[in-house]
């Protein structure tokens, strides 16, 4: 990857981390996903964002420092938009390179660079509307975007190009080639990207939707040409497209969202599994289209996602010791911390000597605003009955969930 100049004197420069990682210790990214920092330069040079020391991350930002004729050690500034170490955890071996460098960030910022990395000294606080002067015509403007992702977040805004400096905001999973820009993704680029998107969000942003709507309307009145996010590609062509499409995503974390079901299995000895074909036949009838995952073995980041866009929720699971088979229940508690709230909700089943899942299922999700249809369940192994229910209950679902799908 080779540091690229974006607009007058910006440039992206960045890493993909491919070594097999999960991305926040806990979710797949088999294609990967890109560290992108920026470099502004007027009469003063001021580095956006920083990297993690990941995936020999800083090696490859070095380069291309050099390649575009930066000497680390002369950074004038250092803007962090944002304290997640996918984003700083390289500060304490910059800051022992270029102690000259003046970190700007917010007061909750500040506060972060301290207890993740100790430094006090040479941290200047900014607000919304303060601004750098890098001078050459170059300016950086702060935006304050709590909560996108954590409380200390901001944006940076640099008006004489309009290139808007999004961290988190905007991003996405998946390693980023020379294809760096809107308009010079294949159309399986675009699918691939729009993909990792939602899943990025749904993994990421997904509980901090109402503030990504608080962020984005902050935004208006700004000219913006470039959006630059910390993760994935940049959006030059048509900046509304990505910005549109957070707005949708943000939207359906209260449901309803699309017209569509996720259904979610886990079987003990075969007996549940056996009606998920029923359920998928009546969603099929009903033209629901539907995203099945069995759950251990499925990736939950996955699920996430598809359940995030999801208006329908379908649960296939037994019975166990009395409450929820507990992979199930790990899927329910992650719903619930991304607050995948407002579903409409279906739930078949087998139990052997004693019930429970149905009552363990609804107490949890007490407070997730869900919607139940009447539950299945059966003793043992389902017959042709069940069989014929559980179709029946699907389509019952389709039918709520075309009904009050987003438009
Ligand atoms: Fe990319 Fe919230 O860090």
């Amino acid at each position: 990857m080779r540091a690229r100049e974006i607009a007058g004197g910006i440039y992206r420069i960045g890493a993909n981390i491919t070594n097999g990682d999960l991305f926040e210790g806990m979710w797949a990214i088999p294609d990967g996903v890109s560290l992108n920092a920026y470099i502004v330069r007027g009469e003063k040079t001021a580095l956006v964002d920083l990297i993690r020391d990941w995936d020999d991350a800083p090696m490859k930002i070095r380069d291309q420092l050099a390649s575009i004729s930066v000497d680390v050690k002369k950074i004038d500034y250092l803007i962090l938009n944002h304290l997640e170490p996918d984003h700083t955890g390289w500060l304490g071996m910059f800051r022992d390179l270029c102690p000259g460098a003046e970190i700007l960030t917010t007061v909750k910022g500040a506060a972060l660079v301290k207890s993740f990395y100790g430094i006090e000294d040479g941290v200047r606080t900014v607000k919304t509307g303060d601004t750098l002067d890098l001078g050459a015509g170059k300016k950086l403007v702060f935006v304050e975007a709590p909560n996108v992702h954590w409380p200390e977040t901001m944006l940076s805004y640099e008006p004489s190009a309009g290139v808007l400096f999004s961290c988190d905001a905007f991003g996405s999973y998946g390693s980023v080639g020379a294809e760096l820009f809107d308009d010079e993704l294949s159309a399986e680029g675009h699918a691939f990207f729009e993909k990792e998107t939602l899943r990025y969000y749904a993994n990421i942003v997904a509980g901090f939707s109402s503030f990504v709507e608080k962020a984005i309307a902050k935004l208006e009145g700004l000219e913006i040409n470039i959006i630059a996010p910390s993760h994935g590609i940049l959006w030059k062509e048509n900046p509304r497209t990505i910005i549109s499409r957070y707005l949708r995503y943000a939207a359906y974390a209260k449901g309803p969202a699309e017209p569509e079901v996720t259904l979610v299995w886990g079987s003990m000895y075969g007996n549940t599994e056996k009606l998920v074909e029923a359920a998928t036949e009546g969603l099929k009838e009903s033209a629901v289209p539907v995203h099945v995952f069995q759950t251990p073995h499925d990736d939950i980041s996955r699920i996430l996602a598809a359940a995030w866009k999801s208006t329908g929720l379908i649960f296939g699971m037994p019975t166990y010791e009395y409450k929820m088979f507990p992979p199930m229940a790990h899927v329910i508690d992650e719903l619930g911390r991304k607050k995948i709230f407002g579903r409409k909700v279906f739930r078949f089943g087998s139990f052997g000597w004693s019930g429970g899942a149905a009552k363990d299922l609804a107490e949890i999700t007490a407070k997730f605003n869900w919607t139940f249809i009447e539950q299945v369940e059966f003793s043992g192994c389902p017959g042709s009955a069940d069989y014929e229910l559980v179709k029946t209950r699907a389509k019952e679902l389709a039918g709520i969930v075309k009904q009050s799908a987003l438009q």
